[in-house]
């Protein structure tokens, strides 16, 4: 079980857009810890969302930080532009940047915090060299494009290995690390994520297809506290 404190990210994806601020303002009014705010490109993924601009409409309604899970390729130029948004954390794939290291070191010049997701398929060894750059590791639990997929049940042994990552790290005199779960997190799944080691969940539809954000919330938060005991 993880030791950190946890944190559920809902996931504006799934939100009502035509309502975004409303939208925002209640999960934060329900207890959520970050606002998970996914960009696609049509590019890396085969799908089309929202940019910098979103971000920026959003920034004022909330005081929670914004997550920005870019799945982008290129991912460079976005940074500095979402940094201004009002991000305060960005992550992404590390295979959409050609040097990762410099993407990650650009987002902390940037005042943000750093993190690099990975896909089910992607593996961890990403990860070897650039533990102290990285404030969050992200394991996508579906593959990336749309929400309402189904949790990949594999997903429990990686939260196992990433866990062991960052313990090790931090038992060396590391900085600590976040490990966020994202795609096909419920009720009946949150409880088992938590054990297997993750510590921030993202919730997209889980939270906005309840018939309201706040109900959605909360059902979720009771099963994950229930695991954390
Ligand atoms: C998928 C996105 C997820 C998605 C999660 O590419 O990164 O954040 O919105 O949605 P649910 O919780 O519905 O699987
Ligand atoms: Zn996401």
């Amino acid at each position: 079980m993880a030791t950190a404190p946890i944190r559920i990210a809902p996931s504006i994806l799934s939100a009502d857009f035509a309502r975004l601020g409303e939208e925002v303002r209640a999960i934060e009014a329900a207890g959520a810890a970050l606002v998970h705010f996914d960009v696609m490109d049509n590019h890396y993924v085969p799908n089309l969302t929202i940019g910098p601009l979103v971000c920026e409409a959003i920034r004022p309604h909330v005081t929670i930080p914004i997550d920005v899970h870019l799945m982008v390729e290129p991912v460079d130029a976005l940074v500095p532009l979402f940094a201004k948004a009002g991000a305060n954390i960005i992550t992404f794939h590390p295979e959409a940047s050609k040097h990762v290291d410099r993407t990650l070191s650009m987002i902390r010049e940037h005042g943000c915090k750093a993190g690099l997701v990975f896909n089910p398929g992607t593996p961890l060894h990403y990860l070897d060299h650039l533990m102290d750059k990285i404030d969050m590791i992200l394991l996508m639990s579906v593959n990336p494009g749309f929400g309402g997929q189904k949790f990949i049940p594999s997903t429990l042994d990686k939260l196992r290995a990433a866990r062991l990552r960052i313990d090790r790290h931090v038992e060396a005199g590391g900085n600590p690390i976040w490990l966020e779960v994202d795609g096909g997190v419920k009720a009946d799944n949150i409880g088992a994520i938590a054990v297997a080691g993750a510590d921030t969940f993202v919730a997209g539809s889980a939270v906005f297809g309840a018939p309201d954000p706040d109900k959605g919330y909360r059902t979720i938060m009771r099963q994950l506290q229930q695991a954390a005991g």
